[in-house]
């Protein structure tokens, strides 16, 4: 390809891909299957790593680029980015109609917007181009994030007008994504997010944008910033206008000539909030037209023709009874607050997180307080505040304990961080948490092992650690509660078959600080043998682009320690395998699977839609997401939907899942 058609191809790709990043993460309604895309982008990387001198910032190869920064710019917001008064109630919003009506006559329309919970940001094009996003701050000077927000699918790099116009929103963390990151954290033994926001502003203000490009945030446009060249007379033609660019606007936005609706409009959402995938904590009612926008006017702080409906709090009084302390298997120790039961949003709360001591003290938490506790995000219930008034003198300070609470040896407060930890590697507390951790699906995935099996092996001494399970015997099995020959010769069976388990289980089985699934499988892939890891050092470890300083070193920690070398020997003396077996696997060219790009829809009954995406992949096929006209085939569990209809109106092959198993197995 000479330079000149290279040129062309470039632009050419940069825009088929552009287009199906706006299907795929604005308009949620992806054309072409995930194989589609990657193949199309390496087509594009590969002609922009031989034509640099092509490569553009608003190409999508370039969303996460650049150094982590040593702090962030400031940036000057020329037009000030306010806040709004609130409303709390539908006197509240009669007392803003009126105010509105008194000054600008009775022809007013509402536009009703849902309150998204996320981070307000500033998006600046210079002819059509993303060249600055910045935080709200104090509204008069933010801070220049624009490296995080290009991570943001979502925010097109290029709009579809050579238009300098500065646009805001609101990033946010959808919900799913926010569930699955404090998963992940958990598991890697990480202090979880209290609620969506906090995640979404936490991954924003990192300085490495590598951080953000992880962390699935997505945006809604609402309102447009500086811009000279405006053209819409309504604040309705302005979203109109922002959509017609490419930016995503929420879905649920309404216009009403009269407050009653509005206010039915908040009722509404009072009760249906829960039904989104992200969090809105009200609706945000605005006047629609401009002229009487600017009529109106603003004070100090907020403008005079907007304002905000809060949602009620979700939030309780009760009585806290007491401090209760669990020992995770990284050996953090967590208070937790044991309260009379009350009803929150729907659900009955008897427990709630207190996090860690300092929190305790901050908020000065006493055994017999009156609490006010509120669910976090919807989820997880915290502690709010004291309520000091009713306080009688018959409550009880808390002091943490010097000593483990399961295996009473000293506990330590590492530097940097508010936890206290058990350090003892033998602590039975954190060896029944590990345990489970072992045992569980995306580890060793060791089916019949619950919770209560577990710690009836505790109690009964039958285990004393992860190398004991595999010296279970039935005879001990059998004095278990509700262990039957059959469940024990299933379990036996579960336990044997675990030790064929490609490396990357076991590594991520054994709890290692940071090591999530997705790492232990970059690991295992990278060093092929168990030995290799154990001798590598923190900088071989390190080199490995995915992985970051802070989990090279904590690899390198673990195997240093004498009782974990001492622990794999046992295991693999025990005949664990100790060897990577995943994408090794020669790929059977016989297979109906082989070379077939598939998709998985519905529920299945017997596998779960990971365990036939990795049996479909060992046999060389590729399953993706979205049916399109080069899906080859469909496999359609109990209650597919609309992949079903489309994949049925283009055509394609489709399979119920005992074909699809019959396949597996031949
Ligand atoms: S309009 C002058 N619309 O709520 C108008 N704000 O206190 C300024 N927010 O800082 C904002 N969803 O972070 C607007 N649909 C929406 C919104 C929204 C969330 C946030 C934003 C702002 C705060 C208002």
């Amino acid at each position: 390809m000479n330079r000149e058609e290279a040129k062309n191809k470039i632009v050419e790709l940069k825009e088929e891909l552009n287009q199906y990043n706006y299907e795929y993460y604005v308009l949620d309604q992806p054309t072409v299957s995930d194989a589609y895309y990657d193949q199309k982008l390496h087509e594009l990387i590969a002609l922009e790593e031989e034509f640099p001198e092509y490569q553009t910032s608003d190409s999508p190869t370039q969303r996460v680029g650049g150094e982590p920064l040593d702090k962030f710019e400031k940036v000057d917001h020329r037009v000030p980015m306010l806040s709004l008064g609130n409303a709390f109630n539908e006197q509240d919003l009669r007392d803003f109609d009126r105010r509105i009506r008194e000054q600008v006559g009775d022809e007013v329309r509402y536009v009703c917007e849902l309150k998204i919970d996320g981070l307000a940001v500033s998006l600046r094009y210079e002819n059509g181009q993303f060249v600055q996003g910045a935080t709200r701050g104090d509204g008069k000077t933010g801070e220049n994030i624009t490296q995080n927000l290009r991570t943001i699918k979502s925010i097109p790099l290029k709009i579809r007008e050579e238009e300098t116009i500065e646009v805001r929103g609101e990033a946010f963390m959808p919900q799913k994504s926010f569930l699955a990151l404090n998963e992940q954290r958990k598991k890697a033994g990480e202090d979880q997010f209290a609620n969506p926001r906090n995640a979404a502003a936490g991954s924003l203000r990192q300085l490495d944008p590598r951080i953000a490009a992880n962390r699935n945030l997505d945006i809604f446009l609402y309102s447009v910033g500086e811009w000279e060249a405006a053209t819409t007379s309504s604040h309705s033609e302005q979203l109109q206008y922002l959509k017609e660019l490419g930016f995503k606007t929420n879905p649920e936005t309404k216009t009403f000539d009269s407050i009653d609706e509005v206010i039915q409009y908040t009722e509404e959402w009072t009760i249906k909030r829960s039904e989104l995938d992200y969090e809105i904590d009200g609706i945000v009612i605005k006047v629609d037209s401009i002229d009487l926008q600017k009529e109106l006017g603003f004070t100090a702080k907020s403008p005079r023709w907007a304002i905000a409906f809060k949602f009620p709090a979700e939030e309780a009084v009760t009585k806290l009874h007491d401090i209760e302390l669990s020992v995770g298997r990284t050996g953090a120790i967590t208070p937790t607050a044991i309260l009379e039961p009350v009803q929150v949003a729907g659900t009955t709360v008897q427990r709630a997180s207190l996090h860690n001591e300092d929190l305790i003290i901050e908020k000065d938490i006493r055994i017999n307080d009156t609490v006010v506790i509120k669910k976090a995000g919807d989820i997880i219930p915290e502690v709010v505040r004291v309520v000091t008034d009713e306080r009688t003198g018959d409550e009880q300070v808390f002091r943490m304990p010097k000593t483990c609470p399961a295996c009473d040896q000293p506990i330590e407060k590492i530097d940097g961080e508010v936890a206290w930890r058990c350090v003892n590697p033998n602590c039975p507390a954190q060896l029944k948490e590990g345990l489970i951790h072992f045992v569980s699906r995306n580890a060793m995935n060791i089916d019949g092992l619950g919770e209560k099996v577990i710690e009836q092996l505790f109690d009964h001494q039958l285990i004393h650690s992860i190398a004991d399970l595999y010296k279970l015997q039935k005879g001990d099995l059998l004095a278990l509660e509700r262990m039957g020959e059959k469940s024990v010769s299933n379990l036996l069976e579960a336990i044997e078959a675990s030790k064929e388990n490609s490396l990357e289980r076991l590594l991520f089985g054994l709890g290692i600080r940071f090591v999530g699934s997705k790492a232990a499988d970059t690991l295992a892939a990278h060093f092929k043998k168990m030995d290799n890891l154990i001798n590598a050092s923190q900088e071989d470890i390190q080199d490995i682009p995915e992985i970051g300083e802070k989990m090279a070193q904590s690899i390198a920690a673990y195997f240093d320690q004498e009782e974990a070398r001492e622990l794999i020997n046992e295991l693999s003396e025990l005949g664990l395998n100790m060897e990577y077996l995943g994408a090794e696997v020669e790929a059977d060219t016989d297979s109906v699977f082989f070379d077939k790009t598939i998709v998985l829809t519905g529920k299945l009954e017997k596998l779960s839609r990971n365990e036939a995406k990795q049996q479909i992949e060992a046999l060389g096929g590729k399953v993706t997401g979205s049916v399109s006209s080069k899906t080859d085939l469909l496999i359609a569990g109990e209650d597919a939907g609309s992949k079903l209809d489309k994949a049925k109106s283009l055509d394609i092959e489709i399979w119920n899942e005992a074909q699809m198993l019959e396949a597996l197995e031949a």
